[in-house]
Order: C-alpha cells, then structure tokens, then sequence
C-alpha cells in the first residue's frame, strides 16, 4: 500500500517532495522509541531505532559504549550507522537526543526526509527516563536537572531545524502519534489543509 505522505512546505512554493522517511528527533525522554514504533505502524513502514542499531553492530548496548570506549567513539559510531539507516526508504527513525547536534547531521535530513522534533521539558524528561529501564550514562551525574537544562539549551537551535515540531508535555503517545498524522496531512501552498487520495 503506498502511504501518500508528502513535505510540508514553508510558504508558497512549487510541488510539495514525497516523503520517504520520517525521521524523530528531540531530547531523551522526549518519547522518540515510543511514538515511533507507533507511527510507523500507521503508516505500514518500518521502525529503526538508531541506538539498537549502533548497539547491534557494535555488539553492546549504548550505554556500555560510552562507558568503556567514551562519547566520543559513540558518537563515531552512532553517526556512520545513521548515515547507512538514512539511505533507507519507508522507515521511521528514531535518533539518539546527542545526534542532531552533532555537525552535519541535520543536513542529512533533506530532499525525500521529514523530520519530527518531540518537545519535552528538562524535568518531564526525567521523571520518564527515572521509569524506563534504558540507563542514559550523561544524565547519571551529582545534578541531574542542571545538567539536562544545559544539554537541552546547548541542543535547542539544532532541534529547531526539525521540520514539524509536537508537544509532548501532558500528552499520551497515542495523543502524539494523532498530533504527528495530522501534521502530516498534506497543507497547500496556502497552509489549507488538503484531502488525501
Ligand atoms: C543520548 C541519548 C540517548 C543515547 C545516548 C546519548 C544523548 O538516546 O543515544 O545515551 O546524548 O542525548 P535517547 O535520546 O533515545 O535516550
């Protein structure tokens, strides 16, 4: 079944570009391995989770990564792995909170890609990463909160660039995989919102 998703456009412009893969970005906690499964269900694509996939070919979890071998090297890694996952067509990725500040990653995601940014707040974050069972080794520090609220400033203008952007505070997953479909519905050059085939 062909799923017709097309790029929302900023202003008045020529054809909207069909879009191939959504991408999910936003800070830890956001819900990204939540909603994404979901989406991709709606939608009949695949779901990739950047991280399990580092993790795979990597042959250890996250976490583990960046305790014995660093950020640094996770940070190598997790970006070769994206730039093959980004190659991919008919998925929903969804990409560690660090990988969109990370130089030339955003520009990955153009042309056939629309990205999502999930918006959290630093203490909503945590209160879901304090109930999930997916350690996050850069928040396991003296002040947590602090820490969050900086790293989110400091990732705030690269999250910016995301294409479409939902709120999630105060909202179920099934709230914002609702938010994201309708988002996705193809507007016209006016911003009125247009039927589906
Ligand atoms: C990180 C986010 C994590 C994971 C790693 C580093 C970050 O992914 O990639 O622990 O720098 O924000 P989630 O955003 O899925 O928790």
């Amino acid at each position: 079944m062909k799923t017709p998703v097309r790029k929302l456009q900023a202003g008045p412009s020529p054809e909207p570009v069909s879009v191939e893969r959504l991408v999910i970005i936003g800070f830890m906690g956001a819900g990204k391995s939540t909603v994404g499964p979901m989406l991709a269900a709606r939608l009949g694509w695949t779901f990739v989770d950047l991280d399990h996939e580092t993790a795979e070919q990597a042959g250890a979890p996250v976490d583990e990564i960046i305790r014995r071998r660093g950020l640094e090297d996770f940070r190598r890694l997790e970006s070769e792995v994206g730039r093959e996952v980004l190659r991919r067509t008919r998925v929903v990725v969804a990409v560690g909170g660090g990988w969109p500040a990370e130089p030339g990653h955003m520009e990955l995601l153009a042309g056939g890609t629309l990205s999502v940014w999930l918006l959290v707040s630093a203490g909503t974050a945590l209160a879901r990463i304090a109930g999930s069972v997916t350690p996050r080794p850069l928040l396991e520090v003296a002040d947590p909160l602090a820490t969050a609220e900086s790293l989110l400033a400091r990732r705030r203008k690269h999250y910016e660039r995301g294409d479409i952007r939902i709120d999630t505070e105060h909202r179920t997953p099934d709230q914002v995989v609702g938010d994201i479909l309708e988002s996705l519905a193809p507007r016209g050059a006016h911003g009125k919102r247009e039927e589906t085939a």
